[in-house]
């Protein structure tokens, strides 16, 4: 990439971890084999195998989902001050062990250590301590007397591996449930560094179950019988299947799915800092983000300016080595996502719109994709309508704050949204009539434990953090 500046490298050492040559599952406080074919898990930006993982068959996972029963008796009679206890004691853990679990996360995931330093780990960190703070006040939530559900099945995705078990297992802990949770295929490690972080908290075996596998595995947790309470974050594709598999029993469900969202820059926004906005709005974790900016809305009138600024500030971008600290895009998860996005913007570039990367070397092995961006989008292109998940931004104009409304929830999604503008009433009035889960102003891609995250429309169901994310795990 065009160099502004000359770096020296500057990896992050792998010697923090030990990644041990292969993982069984955790189960009722053990790790033990797994019954299924084992699978290679790898990072991204060398192709290199990492570790060899178990697979859980469906014997497996009723292993472990009677050990999660046994253990509910436990748990769930425990003072909330006693569980509290275990989920302090976990949080300082994650502390302790941070740069460690960063260090395997950016091997696993290839996203920059800068973030899963920075970013991810220190989130995970939050959750815990902030629904270890809730664990004695529940009665205090307004969900009446609090109940716990039971037996949480909870399936997670690939691109926040530790920070979407901590979204799931924290809340569940909290309520007095216990979980059996499935990581995604690519990035087990790190949700096996946990199961041993919870050893080391001494939590009562069974209470954290860790089941690794693929899809079929997945379907396995979410079909068990003797699982009450089903959380899903990953594709809308399979939230629907899940979603079938769950009606008619009396699971309680929540699925956080895709999006594709909005992110509004009017004519009176400071356009440097709307550039940042966009720029971690879609560039931030390689765009394998399900709130990510992907659809800029720029007001006709500032449209040359801000893409302009905006290309300058691409050509900044750093691309390569995760484990650099100065590394702004990292790889590209699998070899599937890659395909992907490559045919996506393919067919961006097809079907008439103007494809844009700033200079920029890709590595020989690995995954890798150049930040894009796509101008002359039309409202009926692909791109504009599906999920991408990668470093590609499609850029559309509006002339009037209603022109943008119009255009933001012109999308089957309602995730979230970003406006860029100076002046309060406005962000009032767009906030009103955007249907999104959360609606960010004059910032982007901000998370915080204390507030609630979820979806509209095919972006999913029930709410995650917060206050809200409590109602998810008790019998409200
Ligand atoms: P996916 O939805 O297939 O995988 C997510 C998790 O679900 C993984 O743990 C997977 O093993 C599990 N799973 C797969 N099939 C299952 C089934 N039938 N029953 C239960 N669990 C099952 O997502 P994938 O294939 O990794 O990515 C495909 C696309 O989905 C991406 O390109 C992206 O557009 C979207 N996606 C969205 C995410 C989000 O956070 N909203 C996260 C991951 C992917
Ligand atoms: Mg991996």
């Amino acid at each position: 990439m065009m160099a502004i500046f000359e770096y020296a490298p500057a990896p992050e050492s792998r010697d923090v971890v030990d990644i041990r040559p292969s993982y069984g599952l955790f189960v009722n406080g053990e790790f033990v084999d797994g019954s299924g074919t084992p699978f290679k898990t790898v990072n991204p930006a060398t192709e290199e195998t990492l570790a060899e993982v178990a697979t859980a068959s469906s014997d497996d996972v009723d292993r472990a989902v009677q050990a999660a029963r046994k253990a509910f008796g436990v748990w769930s009679a425990l003072p909330g001050a006693e569980r509290a206890k275990y989920l302090f004691r976990i949080a300082r853990i994650i502390q302790e062990r941070a740069r460690e679990l960063a260090v395997l996360e950016s091997l696993d995931n290839g996203k920059p250590i800068r973030e899963s330093r920075d970013v991810d780990v220190p989130l995970v960190a939050a959750h815990f301590f902030y629904y270890a703070g809730w664990a004695d006040k529940l009665a205090y939530a307004g969900f009446g007397e609090p109940r716990p559900l039971g037996v949480a099945g909870q399936v997670i995705p690939w691109n926040f591996p530790l920070l979407m078990l901590a979204w799931k297992i924290a809340p569940a802990l909290a309520c007095g449930n216990t979980v059996v949770l499935k990581p995604a295929e690519t990035t087990p490690l790190t949700a096996l560094v946990f199961a041993d972080i919870c050893r080391q908290a001494e939590l009562p075996p069974g209470v954290v179950n860790i089941v690794t596998g693929a899809g079929e595995t997945g379907a396995a947790v979410v079909g068990h019988p003797d699982v009450d309470k089903v959380a899903f974050t990953g594709s809308t594709e399979v939230g629907r299947i899940i979603a079938r598999a769950v009606a008619g029993t009396d699971k309680k469900l929540t699925l956080e799915l895709g999006g594709k969202a909005a992110n509004i820059v009017f004519e009176d926004a400071a356009v440097d800092q709307a550039v940042e906005g966009i720029v971690n709005g879609i560039f931030f974790n390689q765009g394998h983000v399900c709130c990510a900016g992907s659809r800029l809305l720029v007001q006709e009138s500032v449209q040359e300016e801000v893409l302009e600024s905006l290309r300058r500030r691409l050509s900044t971008l750093r691309l390569g080595d995760p484990l650099d600290k100065n590394t702004d895009i990292g790889a590209i998860n699998s070899a599937e996502q890659l395909a992907k996005i490559r045919s996506l913007s393919d067919l961006g570039e097809s079907e008439g719109a103007q494809r844009w990367s700033p200079a920029c070397e890709l590595p020989d092995k690995g995954f890798w994709f150049p930040p894009t961006v796509f101008t002359g989008v039309a409202q009926s292109h692909s791109i504009a309508r599906a999920e991408i998940f990668g470093p590609v931004l499609s850029v559309l104009t509006f002339r009037t704050p209603a022109e943008a409304v119009e255009k933001a929830n012109n999308t089957p999604y309602g995730l979230s949204a970003g406006i860029w503008t100076e002046k309060g009433s406005r962000i009032l009035w767009m906030a009103d009539r955007l249907r999104a889960g959360v609606v960010w102003a004059n910032t982007f891609n901000k998370f915080d434990p204390a507030s609630p995250f979820g979806g509209y429309k095919e972006s999913g169901y029930g709410r995650e953090g917060g206050l809200h994310g409590l109602e998810a795990y008790l019998d409200v």
